[in-house]
């Protein structure tokens, strides 16, 4: 086992402001490691730190063995780290085939057709709307485009930031059941949720954060049931499971 990512007493936030408290933890490659915890912990802040858009203000952040902290999102994008911020980050005028154009930026002219069809081939959802508006998508659809999208790069690490957010249940498994795939295949993940169960029942570890530290973590199926993290998410364990429910 190699080491993709690795965070050594990460204290960081936006300018002088800390969120990040000494954030230390270890992403293996070809594995997921979800990042859990209440709201306000600082998850979407290690992401962001990791890809450059958030200050780190001391420690350091590995990518293979190699330093990367501070390094710009341009720079990270050519060593094969990808992002995938929380929300909707289509463009909703352009094209799916367009939306995927631009995820390709920095590969060879000639390179892009082939890669393209590569990424369709794992999502036939998003193949048969290559010509439709991106708008037009569900938001399901919409995640799955925002993924291969960030595939087009053929990224070696993926950052991804509560891909299940406003999806239903059915759907979000299957986003779930994508990342876990794409592991499989040797991609790493780092990935944000609030959706605990669902997320930690396909992850391999389970990093929790509370108040920009690592309070916890550990194989993600031995966590789950951990009294330690019952206590961590007292309050915020509701508030997720009654938005998981509404959706
Ligand atoms: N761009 C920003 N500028 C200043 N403060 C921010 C910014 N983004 C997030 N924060 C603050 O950082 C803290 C942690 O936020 P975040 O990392 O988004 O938490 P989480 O993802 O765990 O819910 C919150 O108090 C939030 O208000
Ligand atoms: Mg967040």
């Amino acid at each position: 086992m190699s080491l993709a990512l690795e965070l050594k007493n990460v204290v960081g936030g936006y300018g002088p402001l800390r969120i990040l408290n000494g954030v230390d933890f270890a992403v293996e490659s070809g594995t997921i490691t979800t990042l859990v915890g209440p709201n306000g912990a600082g998850k979407s802040t290690v992401l962001k730190a990791i890809f450059g858009q958030a200050d780190v203000h001391s420690g350091t952040i590995a990518l293979a063995g190699k330093d990367i902290t501070r390094t710009p999102p341009r720079t990270l994008l050519r060593q094969r780290v990808a992002f995938v911020p929380q929300g909707r980050n289509v463009f909703p005028m352009l094209s799916v085939c367009a939306n995927l154009r631009l995820g390709a930026t920095m590969l060879p002219k000639s390179e892009i057709e082939v890669r393209m069809n590569e990424v369709l081939t794992r999502f036939p959802q998003v193949a048969e709307r290559i010509d439709s508006q991106a708008s037009a998508l569900s938001g399901g659809e919409q995640k799955q485009l925002e993924i291969a999208r960030a595939l087009m790069l053929r990224p070696s690490v993926l950052l991804i930031d509560e891909p299940s957010i406003g999806l239903s249940p059915i759907i979000a498994q299957q986003v779930f059941t994508l990342l876990r795939e794409l592991a499989g295949k040797g991609l790493t993940v780092l990935m944000v949720e609030q959706n605990v169960k669902r997320a930690l029942a396909i992850s391999d570890i389970a990093v929790v954060l509370e108040t920009g530290r690592v309070a916890l973590s550990g194989d993600a199926h031995a966590l789950l049931p951990d009294p330690r993290m019952g206590r961590i998410f007292v309050g915020a364990s509701t508030a997720a499971e009654t938005t998981a429910a509404a959706h």
